[in-house]
């Protein structure tokens, strides 16, 4: 154990202590349970198919890791938030939504539009931000114009019941797709699949799903000689929005804009969308302040966060770092494939014990088990 070890693992125990005290059943009122976390951990949703393009170098933040405490620690105040009934809290959202809004505006900049971003802008990347690519008209006729319902989402914001749906094995057998398929507004990450027997699960609404780059360049080859499967693929998700790093770095910007001309040229349904580069910018600042350090946010909590703003009820499904359930049962690492998580439980991830905050503040809800079918 490195110098520093014993001292991490006795504050983490004592944190451990404070925050199951805290968690118990908080009555009424929300709990505060502010200390989660902390110092040099640092956190990254690998197992969830909500995680970041492979497109990206060598991620710093995965290495030089303090585990604080065990998953069966995590499990036993997992078990213990899951006992309290979840109740929202509509001051805890609005004020939370309030400071999200001040931050980083996701309904005027959460997507690059021709609104927010005139020809001749040079667009600095999200990651490597001392580059820039100039806006000219090429680029600017593939932006969508806000509040146009053809090329933008969000024309019937805010939405009553949002569902952000991760791509995590637990999700496996819980039949919450009919649940899922009754929401107003549906996010799904990095085209999972949602036809077949999976969607019992996961159901199939979508209406926005996002695409890692790097599941253009692997699984369909750059869509070169996989493109009719791409196609394909793509058809099962109805008049979904495609959404693309596309500013995020610059290996990401050729292939997201080949996506948008095949979409074009094939003339189907599903219209694409390129991530704000400022928006996820000031959205990583914001979350900093809250101590998530990751080099990069997670796609699954960008997406949340995008909900928050847009949404009136936010459900997430399907967000489960966790090797087995709470009754010990192995999970896989994605509800649709069979391949167990790679590297073991390393650690709590700071953004997942953020979103175990928000849940038991009643600012949004964890679904942590099978859904209740009528
Ligand atoms: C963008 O950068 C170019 C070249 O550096 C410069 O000439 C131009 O004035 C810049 N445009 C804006 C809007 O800042
Ligand atoms: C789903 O869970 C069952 C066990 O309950 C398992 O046999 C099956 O392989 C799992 N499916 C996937 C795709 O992980």
């Amino acid at each position: 154990m490195r110098p520093g070890g014993t001292l991490f693992a006795l504050v983490g125990s004592l944190m451990l202590l404070l925050l199951l005290r805290l968690l118990w059943c908080p009555a009424d009122a929300p709990a505060r349970s502010r200390a989660v976390g902390g110092g040099k951990q640092r956190g990254h949703w690998w197992y969830l198919g909500c995680t970041e393009d492979a497109l990206e170098p060598d991620n710093p933040s995965t290495t030089h890791q303090e585990q604080w405490y065990s998953e069966d620690d995590y499990l036993q105040i997992i078990t213990n938030i899951q006992r309290c009934p979840w109740k929202r809290q509509a001051e805890e959202y609005d004020n939370f939504r309030a400071k999200l809004a001040s931050c980083c505006d996701a309904i005027q900049d959460f997507v690059v539009s021709q609104n927010n971003t005139p020809v001749g802008t040079n667009m600095s990347y999200e990651v490597e931000s001392k580059r820039q690519i100039p806006i000219r008209e090429n680029i600017f006729h593939m932006f969508p114009v806000l509040r146009d319902a053809t090329s933008q989402p969000f024309v019937d914001y805010p939405y009553n019941q949002c569902a952000v749906v991760g791509n995590g094995g637990i999700l496996n057998k819980s039949l919450c797709g009919a649940e899922i398929d009754k929401s107003d507004f549906v996010f799904r990450c990095n085209l999972p699949p949602i036809t077949g027997s999976a969607s019992k699960d996961v159901g199939s609404k979508t209406n926005l799903v996002t695409v890692n780059p790097s599941i253009i360049t692997l699984k369909y080859k750059n869509l070169k000689e996989r493109k009719a499967r791409f196609l394909e693929d793509i058809s099962t998700y109805g008049d979904a929005f495609l959404l693309l790093p596309a500013f995020s770095y610059r290996a990401n910007t050729g292939i997201s804009f080949k996506v948008y001309q095949t979409l074009k040229e094939s003339k189907m349904r599903q219209r694409v969308l390129f991530f704000h580069p400022r928006y996820l910018r000031h959205l990583a600042l914001f979350w900093r302040t809250k101590g998530v350090t990751a080099y990069r946010l997670s796609t699954g909590l960008m997406i949340a966060s995008v909900a928050v703003e847009l949404c009136e009820n936010v459900k997430l499904y399907g967000f489960w770092p966790f090797s087995k359930t709470v009754e010990e049962t192995p999970l896989s690492h994605h509800y649709y494939d069979n391949k167990l998580p790679k590297h073991g439980f390393h650690q709590m991830p700071k953004e997942y014990s953020q979103m175990l905050q928000l849940h038991t503040r009643g600012i949004l809800k964890l679904q942590f088990s099978r859904c209740e079918t009528a």
